[in-house]
């Protein structure tokens, strides 16, 4: 039975409850994480809990625990539901309070976490890819938030599925910042493109990785803004994220992207991120620099 963990306790997750007043449920008054987990453990951990204390103060909300606390505690979720590979996702919210969009006063906030198991990537789509479309995006100005209201990212996500693709790719102002659930890369000129961190897009753990390895292999590589036409004409296009990795998109918007399968450099890459991932299920990871 899935163990969960909320407001201090570990427990079966059909004992987990949480008040109908709280402002997660009311508001969307909440930040979240997702943090793969490799063989037990936890995947870019201390890059995560970064970006959930950036999230947090950006909504004015205290960190309930101290680093080490949250380790200690999402090492122990993982191990009650079994090792191996695990999807951890945590939200903190404001807590339970009489509905009243200003702040509430003392009140404690609510601390969930639990895990769903990881999948690999399909062999169809590592073969294959998959289609995106680009869609305006009707987000608000703060998406490196990482709140947990995703309504407008649900919205488009769901129009991407019923047309056939897996992913909506977000146009403001003439750039594509990212999709509604992952971070964007291009191969142009045989130069990996992706777009510069700022307000409009999550600062993507997954995608900082992959620029690491990218430096760290002397792959050339380049923060910039990226257009729809430069995707149009790019040679790759991919998506990053905990969840999917690195997904080679292969048609966008029903046209090709270069000869229309994943390309070599996704497949260098793909290399490089599993080699990562086996090092740190074998030997866990290396303190951030
Ligand atoms: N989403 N951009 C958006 C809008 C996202 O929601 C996500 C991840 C990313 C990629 O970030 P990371 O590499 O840190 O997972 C970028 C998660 C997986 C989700 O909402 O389920």
């Amino acid at each position: 039975m899935a163990i969960v963990y909320l407001n201090g306790e570990f427990l079966p997750v059909e004992q987990a409850c949480v008040s109908v007043t709280d402002r997660g449920f009311i508001f969307g008054d909440g930040v979240y994480e997702v943090i793969p987990v490799y063989g037990g453990r936890l995947f870019r951990l201390e890059q995560h809990l970064d970006r959930l204390a950036c999230s947090l103060a950006a909504i004015r909300l205290d960190n309930p625990l101290a680093t080490e606390e949250w380790r200690q505690c999402l090492q122990e979720l993982v191990a009650r539901n079994g090792d191996g590979d695990q999807s951890l996702y945590l939200q903190i919210t404001r807590g339970a309070a009489p509905r009243d969009h200003a702040f509430p006063k003392d009140v404690s906030p609510t601390v969930y976490a639990a895990t769903s198991p990881l999948k690999p990537m399909a062999a169809e789509v590592a073969e294959q890819g998959v289609a995106a479309i680009t869609l305006d995006d009707i987000r608000w100005q703060r998406c490196d938030i990482k709140a947990i209201t995703l309504l407008a990212n649900i919205l488009m996500r769901q129009r991407a599925v019923e047309q056939g693709a897996a992913e909506a790719l977000l146009v403001r102002d003439g750039l594509v910042n990212e999709g509604a659930a992952s971070n964007l890369f291009m191969v142009k000129d045989g130069v990996l493109v992706t777009p510069p961190k700022g307000p409009l897009l999550l600062p993507g753990i997954t995608r900082d990785l992959v620029l690491e390895l990218a430096a760290a292999e002397g792959i050339a590589h380049r923060e910039a803004a990226i257009t729809p036409a430069d995707l149009q004409a790019a040679e790759e296009v991919w998506l990053t994220s905990s969840t999917r990795e690195i997904l080679p998109v292969t048609h966008l918007d029903q046209r090709p992207v270069g000869n229309g399968r994943p390309g070599p450099l996704w497949r260098r890459m793909m290399r490089l991120y599993q080699d990562y991932k086996q090092g740190v299920r074998e030997r866990g990871e290396a303190p951030a620099a």
